[in-house]
């Protein structure tokens, strides 16, 4: 893809009120399981980014009809059931929306043939097909199990499974098969993941129980239960609003309030550490809708100071680091962010292109196998680079926000990349004041 340089200087206070696209997350599920149950699924909110969109898409290959009404607004006939698409399913860059579609699939006497973008099938799927291999699914794929692959679905039979990683998607597809596994299925969660699928398959009627055994999470999921079309709200996305919140922690004059964010305990993780860093952040009018707590953050610039962000919390912030590194390159002393090897087999190499990006931008980066430390001096950092983002939306974003305060602006390649999870990120960060535009 030919792409424009997009180019942040600094120079400008950000101040105002902003909404944030739906959550990626809970769309790709409102999509999925309204295709899968029997009815009328309405969704309002929905994150109307490229990753979703290509979900919407297999979701009437597989024979549910999507139509969109509104803006954010959208409604799937589910038929209780999937239908073998007629053609290739082409998920784009989403590694959520093709991970969960594979399961979903898996519990349908049909086959289908997936493929993606040049990240998306760079990334690993044998995380998924082991599990769903387990249950007596098949399938047919490049080495190590990459896209394009083709896979054969249908009586799949129990499985008892811990997850060998702490991954929400993988979780997510082994509950989705399980739906139609003789005996359902059960997951053990070493690390409790976000747990969006877990809540929404329950307000679609599905017979889920999930308990706590010595830190490990048990869900059960009992097999045959049809599906239900149901309402859904989605929330505005944390992940999207970290980068307006650290943009007006790191700018100096800045006070920024992101209204409507999903509060999830297992989403919040980076709110927890820049308060820890020293953050200015207030969150008021808490509230609930769709069975997820809401409310709004207000974010004022701060003085911040490195930390070490304790392991366990990467499930719940797993997308994050990279927003965090930036605000750890304007803090003083150094914030250790490891066991975080998961980033490595993101949309990029999250840690190796964050490392990079930084180090371009005059900022001191030491890199582990499983983590990287960045040590800040409390000074803004020089910037003045363009940074190679691997086609990776939120390395894009990162390093936007880290323009914004930098001492010279900062450009990035592959821009378009954003619409992936945040379209009209560009415009939302301009109506706060930002100096973002082509270069
Ligand atoms: C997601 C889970 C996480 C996250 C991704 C969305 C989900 O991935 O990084 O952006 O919606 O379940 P993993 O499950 O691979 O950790």
């Amino acid at each position: 893809m030919i792409d424009a340089v997009l180019s942040a200087s600094p120079g400008a206070a950000l101040r105002g009120s902003v909404r944030v696209p739906g959550d990626k997350s809970i769309s790709h599920r409102a999509l999925i399981l309204g295709a899968m149950a029997m009815g009328r699924t309405t969704v309002e909110g929905l994150l109307e980014g490229e990753d979703v969109l290509a979900t919407a898409r297999a979701m009437e290959a597989f024979g549910a009809a999507v139509t969109r009404e509104g803006v954010g607004k959208w409604t799937i006939e589910g038929r209780g059931a999937f239908v073998e698409p007629t053609d290739i399913i082409d998920c784009g860059n989403a590694g959520t929306g093709v991970r969960l579609i594979m399961g979903a699939m898996a519990g349908y006497p049909i086959t289908a043939t997936f493929t993606g973008d040049a990240s998306l099938r760079k990334r690993p799927m044998g995380r998924v097909l082991e599990p769903l291999g387990k249950m007596g699914a098949t399938w047919l794929s490049r080495e190590g199990g990459r896209l394009p692959l083709t896979l054969k679905g249908g009586e799949l039979g129990h499985l008892d499974y811990t997850l060998p990683m702490a991954s929400a998607q993988v979780k997510s597809a082994v509950l989705l098969a399980g739906l139609h596994a003789k005996g359902g299925v059960t997951v053990t969660e070493p690390e409790p993941t976000r747990d969006h699928t877990e809540r929404m398959l329950t307000a679609f009627g599905a017979a889920l129980t999930v308990t706590d055994h010595n830190d490990r999470r048990v869900i059960t999921l009992g097999a045959g239960g049809q599906l239900t079309g149901s309402p859904v709200t989605v929330p505005g996305d944390p992940s999207s609003a970290a980068f307006p919140i650290v943009a007006a922690l790191i700018t100096p004059g800045s006070e920024v309030t992101v209204e409507g964010v999903m509060l999830n305990a297992l989403r919040t993780g980076l709110f927890d550490t820049l308060r820890e860093m020293g953050a200015d952040l207030t969150i008021t009018n808490r509230r609930d809708a769709s069975g997820e707590e809401l409310g709004d953050i207000t974010a004022r610039h701060s003085t911040l100071k490195g930390v070490v962000v304790p392991p366990g919390r990467a499930p719940s912030m797993i997308d994050e680091y990279p927003i965090l590194a930036v605000a750890a390159a304007f803090a003083t002393g150094d914030t250790v962010m490891r066991g975080v090897g998961e980033m490595r087999v993101k949309e990029s190499d999250r840690i190796a292109l964050m490392a990079r990006g930084l180090e371009a931008c005059g900022v001191d980066v030491e890199e582990e196998p499983e983590g990287f430390i960045v040590h800040g001096t409390g000074q803004p950092p020089r910037g003045g680079a363009l940074v190679e983002t691997a086609g990776d939306h939120r390395i894009a974003m990162s390093h936007l926000i880290l323009g914004l305060a930098a001492r010279e602006a900062v450009r990035v390649d592959e821009p378009g990349m954003i619409a992936t999870s945040f379209p009209g990120f560009a415009d939302m960060m301009r109506g706060l004041g930002a100096h973002i535009g082509e270069a």
